[in-house]
């Protein structure tokens, strides 16, 4: 046997053992960069300080081998190192797709992490609290808060505070913009010309940033080529599973205005009719004819819901009203696939990997033109 072989097993049966066939057990090379986007300059006194911009992780794998890059945006609470390693140790999907041949950006939404928050320009920040943090997504299990959570089996650990992979994570939280609204505006301003700078790419969303994957694919629809929406926020227009169910998401699935065909000026012109309830969600969809999201009509959308997640409640919800404004929506629930036990965060469990390499490659390497 030679050494090379001699590597190539042994690099096998590491990567067996640590249940990752598709990542090298050392990472992916590759070349980091950051840089940022969108400020402005506001003045202070007889000076001024810079607000509004985006903080960009560019990652670029040694050899690309893929035509678009992928633009990563985390979720509420959350920053760009959800993609990065797992708050357990192992490697993560950022790894995953380098070694697949793409380059990768990774921000901070603005406001948050690396971006900055300015006091005096900026609202109100709140954080996500380790209760909210255990129930939403790392032990819903034990709280059983909707029905599916009972299937959560795959967070590392008993995803409560005292656990070290817990403790890990939610360490790596922090503060958000309290109003939805404001974080749209901003995302919107810094995004659309970061993708001036970097499109077209194949924009993956999470959570909170679901919203923010429609807005700047409508602000720049030639420049977003794709999008895999990872359980996007939703439903349409109201809040659900977690009380109240107060009104959320004005323009439908997002909180500031998205453009409909025939055009609207208002939300309130939006038709709606209630066309499916469950306890804990009622799903809207427009009244007929539904007008087009007319911008997002030509660019591919995968959306992606767990087993366990309280997303399982709602993402047909929202998968339904995009289909229904003209969107192209393919929607994978992982346990038709054979992937089970997933909440929330899947990206970051203990199967991620297998997600990312049965379920994400196979749709994105679809996207050529
Ligand atoms: C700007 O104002 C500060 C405080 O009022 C003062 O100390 C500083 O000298 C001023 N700088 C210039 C360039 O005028
Ligand atoms: C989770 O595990 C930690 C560490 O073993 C322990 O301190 C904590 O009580 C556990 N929490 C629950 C809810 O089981
Ligand atoms: C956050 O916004 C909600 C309304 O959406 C408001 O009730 C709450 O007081 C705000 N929190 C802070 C800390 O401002
Ligand atoms: C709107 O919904 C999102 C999650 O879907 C939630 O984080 C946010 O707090 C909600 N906003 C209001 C004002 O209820
Ligand atoms: C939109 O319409 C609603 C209901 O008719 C009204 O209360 C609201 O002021 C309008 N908003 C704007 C920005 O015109
Ligand atoms: C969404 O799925 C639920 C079951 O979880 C079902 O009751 C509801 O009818 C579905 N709604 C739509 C609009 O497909």
């Amino acid at each position: 046997m030679s050494i090379l072989s001699l590597l190539a097993a042994i690099s096998c049966l590491l990567s067996g053992v640590l249940g990752q066939s598709h990542v090298q057990p050392q990472g992916t090379l590759h070349r980091r960069a950051y840089f940022y986007v969108g400020q402005t300059y506001i003045a202070q006194g007889n000076s001024s300080i810079a607000a509004g911009q985006m903080y960009i992780e560019h990652l670029t794998p040694a050899a690309v081998t893929q035509p678009f890059p992928i633009l990563f945006i985390h979720g509420l609470g959350m920053t760009g190192t959800n993609f990065l390693n797992t708050p357990d140790g192992r490697l993560g999907w950022a790894d995953y797709f380098l070694s697949k041949g793409y380059e990768l950006y990774i921000v901070d939404q603005p406001s948050r992490a690396r971006s900055p928050w300015q006091p005096t320009v900026d609202g109100v920040l709140v954080a996500t609290d380790t209760f909210t943090t255990e129930l939403h997504f790392t032990a819903v299990e034990r709280f059983k808060f909707w029905p599916q959570a009972v299937l959560h089996t795959q967070w590392p650990g008993n995803g409560s505070v005292g656990d070290p992979t817990f403790d890990k994570f939610y360490a790596s939280m922090v503060p958000s913009l309290n109003s939805t609204t404001e974080q749209s505006i901003k995302i919107k301003n810094a995004g659309s010309q970061l993708l001036d700078q970097i499109g077209p790419v194949i924009l993956m969303s999470h959570s909170q940033s679901g919203p923010f994957g429609w807005i700047l694919a409508d602000s720049r629809p030639k420049q977003v080529k794709a999008i895999v929406a990872l359980e996007p926020s939703g439903p349409p227009f109201i809040n659900a599973v977690f009380p109240p169910f107060t009104p959320n998401r004005t323009f439908g699935l997002t909180d500031i205005p998205i453009a409909y065909d025939p055009p609207i000026t208002n939300a309130s012109e939006i038709g709606r009719v209630v066309v499916s309830e469950i306890p804990g969600v009622t799903c809207f969809q427009q009244t007929e004819p539904a007008r087009k999201l007319i911008n997002l009509v030509d660019i591919p959308v995968l959306a992606v819901t767990s087993e366990a997640s309280y997303h399982a409640q709602y993402d047909n919800c929202s998968v339904g009203y995009l289909r229904q404004a003209g969107v192209s929506v393919e929607h994978i629930r992982l346990a038709d696939v054979g992937i089970h036990g997933n909440g929330h965060m899947f990206f970051m469990e203990k199967n991620g990997i297998q997600i990312a390499d049965q379920v994400i490659r196979p749709w994105i390497s679809k996207i050529r033109k």
